[in-house]
């Protein structure tokens, strides 16, 4: 079956009694019964079943089976949240004197878990720009074991060529995980260009509606096991409300993310083209620095995200801010269907001295802008106003 038959159809219950519901029950239980303990030790020893919340539960299982199949992994774990989910696959797959490579422009809170957690564990940690090939290559030691790439990254909307930085980690025996919470498995499947395993915030796109906190890991048996014994152990499992949420969420992900995606393109054209913006990232504009690989790997569209600079620094991108708020509200996440705005010199990328943010292209006017799936005259009206209010 296509994508968007699993999607529409998944947790479906298929032993149909007299009134069978059509959307899965929600399990919201601690602890589940026996009949023997001779049952009891059949589900110890690995056969299908549940005994207590932290280690599985039916929600779960259900979002877990269609995330593993948009994904196109052979396995997949859900967790309490994208860093519930990014931690787990580090610590289940790593140990003590091995080096991780990571993109220089990874998420926030991945960049402390990698600055400030992991060295104590004896983990050695090296960021490099991942769209400089050669500076990967450099990188690389003999206890490298893991590489960590963002498939879009935030807030400039980097590609990273994943194709090859995994043709290069796999010469060198380095598992590649990738960060395709921007992208969502509906416009990139990262394991299928090379990546052994991929991780998502569910906050985003596959719940899709700002209501959902989860993560999820998704690739080889082998990594998602590990990181599947790490998320018990630590505690990182997935409430079965939110993997109700995020399951409903998914089924509509592709329709979403056409959407997403249009709307996308209309709204960087047309900031590219205003007078008072001096800059534009997006990978559907042929002025992106990866327009021509976001063209080859990118299904169905250049997605939602992008970010913009406001001529006037500080000031204009307050003032633009202040004017819009009613419309697209300033909100430090992302992928809803509604489109917001975030700040990234205030929040993602504030630890950072003026310098270090410039060089990375997060000045002092930029801002983010989620795009969501209203209709996009309403959008392209609303940010005209506020550009000219400037
Ligand atoms: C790209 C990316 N990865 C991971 C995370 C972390 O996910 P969560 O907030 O669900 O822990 C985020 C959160 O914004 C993100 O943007």
């Amino acid at each position: 079956m296509k994508a968007n038959t699993l999607a529409a159809r998944a947790g479906l219950e298929l032993e149909l009694g007299l009134g069978t519901p059509i959307n899965p029950a929600i399990h919201q239980s601690t602890v589940y019964a026996f009949p023997s303990l001779e049952d009891l030790e059949r589900v110890f020893q690995g056969e299908a079943g549940y005994f207590y919340y932290r280690n599985g539960h039916p929600n779960a299982t259900a979002l877990e089976t269609l995330l593993q199949q948009l994904e196109h992994g052979e396995a997949a774990a859900v967790a309490s949240s994208g860093m519930a989910a990014i931690s787990a696959v580090l610590l289940g797959n790593l140990r003590s004197g091995d080096h991780i490579i990571a993109d220089q422009n990874a998420y926030g809170g991945t960049f402390a878990l990698l600055t400030a957690d992991l060295p104590r564990f004896g983990l050695e940690v090296s960021f490099v720009d991942v769209q400089d090939i050669h500076a990967v290559e450099a990188a690389f030691q003999a206890n490298t074991k893991w590489l960590h790439l963002e498939s879009m990254s935030n807030p400039t909307i980097r590609i990273a060529d994943i194709t090859q930085l995994s043709a290069l980690a796999k010469t060198r025996g380095v598992t590649v995980c990738v960060d395709n919470t921007f992208a969502s498995p509906a416009l990139l499947n990262p394991l299928e260009l090379g990546a052994d395993v991929v991780v998502h915030s569910l906050a985003k796109y596959i719940g899709g509606h700002g209501a959902v906190m989860g993560g999820a890991v998704i690739g080889r048996s082998g990594i998602v096991q590990a990181a599947r014994a790490a998320l018990l152990r630590f505690g990182g499992t997935m409430a079965a409300f939110d993997s109700w949420l995020a399951l409903l969420g998914a089924k509509t992900l592709s329709l979403r993310m056409r959407q997403h995606s249009q709307n996308g393109f209309a709204i960087a054209q047309f900031l590219e083209a205003h007078p008072k913006i001096t800059r534009v990232d997006y990978p559907g504009l042929a002025s992106h620095a990866q327009h021509d690989l976001a063209q080859a790997i990118l299904k169905n569209g250049f997605g939602a995200m992008m970010s913009f600079e406001v001529q006037g620094g500080l000031p204009a991108a307050s003032n633009f801010v202040k004017t819009i708020n009613h419309a697209i509200p300033l909100a430090p996440s992302l992928a809803d269907v509604s489109s917001t705005l975030s700040y990234p010199a205030g929040t993602s990328h504030r630890a950072l001295t003026p310098e270090a943010r410039a060089k990375i292209g997060v000045t002092d006017g930029l801002l983010r802008l989620s795009v969501g799936i209203e209709d996009s005259a309403d959008l392209l009206e609303e940010l005209a106003v506020a550009l000219n209010a400037i």
